[in-house]
């Protein structure tokens, strides 16, 4: 190990941002552009649930905690906190927008089945686990820079925070992972590239979710244009210093582009959340 890695954490709370009771006054769901109240509805019923899902793969990784470093496992703890922050957020926000239940919730949550065998090849060691959260969690950054445009903006200020807090945390997590494998993995970094074309391969072939955490954009891939995995796959190379960062306009194609002849990518609600 060369070094301690700097971690960091974005630090907020959600009840001064979001409390339990907030509903979304009238005014906004009336003002709102056609089919968002809708759209929002169906991505949130899938989106609360995934960032729940990082207590189930934190709990495959600590059942082999003896594998793991000590400074993977103090980040781990910093995202944890903050990724079951998130889930109690979109919690509040679906429950706020659409009148669901806490409770129904909860039983939702309770009946998913989390299934790691289809993410092996991710799962293999610390390393593979640290690339690919950082796939993952530069992947969030754009969806929900996304997401923060085409929907949390319409809602009130108490929503638009929560969507600009979910992507500063999500751009910590993926620059903490980037710290660790800088401190522990550099012996491993002419693997990066290889393994980044195989998770990409990966979440192509999968097509489905598996509620393990990692790959949640497989459910989502209609929504981002087709050069998105490899893009912020240059966007990891480059952080770790293995290459060129893509260009300001590479980057702002990633949320910003919409398919022909849609002012707004529309989102199914014909997938099951569970
Ligand atoms: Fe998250
Ligand atoms: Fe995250």
């Amino acid at each position: 190990m060369v070094g301690n890695p700097k971690l960091r954490q974005n630090c907020w709370v959600l009840d001064d941002v979001l409390p339990l009771d907030h509903r979304i006054p009238e005014r906004y769901l009336a003002a709102a552009p056609e089919g968002v109240v809708q759209n929002f509805c169906n991505l949130l019923s899938r989106d609360v649930y995934s960032e729940g899902d990082a207590q189930s793969l934190y709990s495959y990784v600590m059942a082999r905690q003896g594998e793991m470093s000590a400074p993977f496992l103090t980040m781990l703890e910093l995202w944890l906190a903050d990724e079951l922050k998130h889930y109690e957020a979109l919690r509040r926000t679906y429950h706020s927008l659409a009148g669901v239940d806490f409770a129904d919730m909860d039983r939702h949550f309770a009946a998913r089945h989390h299934e790691f065998e289809p993410l092996q090849v991710a799962l293999a060691d610390e390393f593979t686990l640290l690339v690919t959260l950082m796939f993952d969690e530069i992947g969030s950054v754009y969806s929900y820079r996304r997401d923060l445009k085409e929907y949390y903006r319409h809602f009130g200020q108490n929503i638009e925070r929560i969507g600009h807090h979910l992507v500063k945390d999500e751009g910590m997590h993926f620059n903490n992972a980037a710290e660790v494998l800088l401190a522990c993995h550099r012996h491993r970094f002419s693997e990066v590239k290889g393994f980044l074309e195989k998770i990409s391969r990966l979440e192509s072939s999968l097509k489905t979710y598996y509620k393990t955490f990692f790959l949640d954009h497989a459910q989502e891939q209609h929504r981002f244009p087709q050069p998105f995995n490899q893009v912020i796959s240059r966007v990891i190379l480059a952080r770790l210093g293995l290459g060129q960062r893509p260009s300001a306009a590479e980057l702002k194609h990633l949320w910003q582009w919409v398919p022909e002849g849609y002012s707004l990518v529309p989102i199914s609600p014909d997938r099951p959340a569970g």
